[in-house]
């Protein structure tokens, strides 16, 4: 079958990333000029049925078998739909659905036979994703009538249900198995010519970054010594920064601030989000400061004194320099990148994106989107009254420094 037109079948768990990607293919679908529409189920169950019953675990249960009929008929609707949509100037549909069981894939087979099918199953297993994926679900309208520990309860066991019947990707003819927190293909199968599939795939392993704010925390007491690592809180000048930061996002939605677990961070944070009307702060571990082992809390001039073998081996190198029982920018750099993973992910459905960080993980964050020598990166300039605002999409890019007093 030589086609134009094509059919993109997701699958996956719940709270795995489906949705966001089905947005994300559109979009990039789109921007390409291509007709692409989305099919969701879980849209038209919402519209159709009352929500206190699709909102218990017992209605995704297999041996439901009422529920099961129900779903069914929403999977069908969208089919024909989707059928509908290639009929016309539609060129690629998009189902979006958990298609768990190998009997629902089938059936999909069956009925969408006109054109190809390319199915993409969303995997992620990291459990404090799905724990804070699953506390941002529970917070939509659809569990709004039940208490939260409830609701998360029920989640968790609709996603035990599913789990019962699930069946990876197979014997389906195409299909990316991808794993949705890394944008990374971990296995592909193409049985027969796929339109669009360089552009399909490529879009799945992009990072789309539409508003990246990287803050720095404002001004410490340890800065204002010239004490590395610690713990320390803001100066007045640097609550004084904060707050102007704070004025200064005030129209600019910010649905979440990530920032490492140090108080300084935090601190910053707290008076950017008090300016917004739901914003969240999530502290994240990988985000935390380079580690300065031994010299944690010293003063430049404490290391050069103390311990000058190590404060000339990292002048000398400084890029590859591991403190004693601490890190180098070297060494950081797979924690920032699964940090930055973490903070994509679960920013997934806003476009602006914030993250006040530190000096040295700013630094290795700036050089994930700009190209820099490695032994040039311990050297980028990231002072604490201005922040970079990054772009970086497939057809955009913007790197600026901006100021916001
Ligand atoms: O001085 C502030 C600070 O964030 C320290 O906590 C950290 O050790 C240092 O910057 C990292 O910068 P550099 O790699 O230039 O020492």
């Amino acid at each position: 079958m030589n086609d134009e037109k094509l059919y993109l079948v997701m699958m996956g768990l719940p709270a795995r990333g489906k949705s966001t990607l089905a947005i994300r293919l559109q979009e990039a679908l789109r921007k390409n000029r291509i007709p692409a529409k989305i099919f969701n189920n879980g849209n038209l169950r919402r519209t159709y049925l009352p929500l206190k019953e699709t909102v218990s675990a017992n209605f995704y249960h297999p041996d439901n078998t009422s529920a099961l009929e129900m779903r069914k008929k929403f999977a069908c609707i969208n089919m024909k739909r989707a059928k509908a949509y290639l009929e016309g100037k539609g060129r690629v549909a998009i189902l979006d659905a958990a298609n768990i069981s190998r009997a629902r894939r089938k059936m999909i087979e069956e009925n969408l036979d006109n054109h190809p099918i390319l199915f993409i199953e969303c995997i992620n297993d990291d459990q404090e994703i799905l724990h804070l994926s699953i506390l941002e679900k529970t917070r939509l309208p659809e569990f709004s009538r039940l208490a939260h520990k409830t609701a998360q309860k029920e989640f968790l066991k609709r996603v035990d249900n599913y789990r019962l019947i699930y069946a990876p990707l197979k014997t389906e003819r195409n299909y990316f198995r991808i794993d949705s927190l890394q944008n990374k293909i971990i296995e592909e199968k193409q049985s027969e010519p796929i339109p669009l599939y360089l552009l399909i795939k490529d879009i799945l392993v992009t990072d789309v970054v539409k508003n990246l704010f990287l803050i720095r925390h404002t001004e410490t007491k340890f800065n204002t010594i010239d004490r590395i690592g610690g713990d320390s809180t803001l100066t007045a000048k640097g609550i004084f920064q904060a707050k102007t930061l704070g004025i200064f996002f005030k129209e600019q939605q910010i649905s979440y601030i990530f920032t490492s677990h140090k108080k300084r961070t935090i601190q910053t944070a707290r008076s950017i989000c008090a300016m917004q009307k739901n914003c969240k702060i999530i502290p994240i571990t990988e985000f935390d400061e380079i580690n300065g082992g031994i010299c944690e809390g010293m003063t430049y001039k404490e290391i050069e004194k103390t311990v000058p073998e190590v404060y000339h081996a990292r002048k000398a190198d400084k890029y590859h320099y591991v403190y004693p029982q601490g890190e180098s920018y070297e060494t950081m750099k797979p924690r920032i990148e699964a940090g930055l993973k973490k903070a994509f992910f679960l920013n997934r459905h806003s476009d602006n994106i914030m993250i006040v960080g530190h000096q040295a993980v700013n630094r290795m964050i700036l050089s994930h989107f700009l190209y820099r020598r490695d032994a040039d990166v311990p050297y980028i300039y990231i002072p604490q009254d201005e922040f970079y605002h990054i772009v970086s999409m497939q057809d955009k890019k913007l790197f600026k420094l901006k100021p916001y007093v």
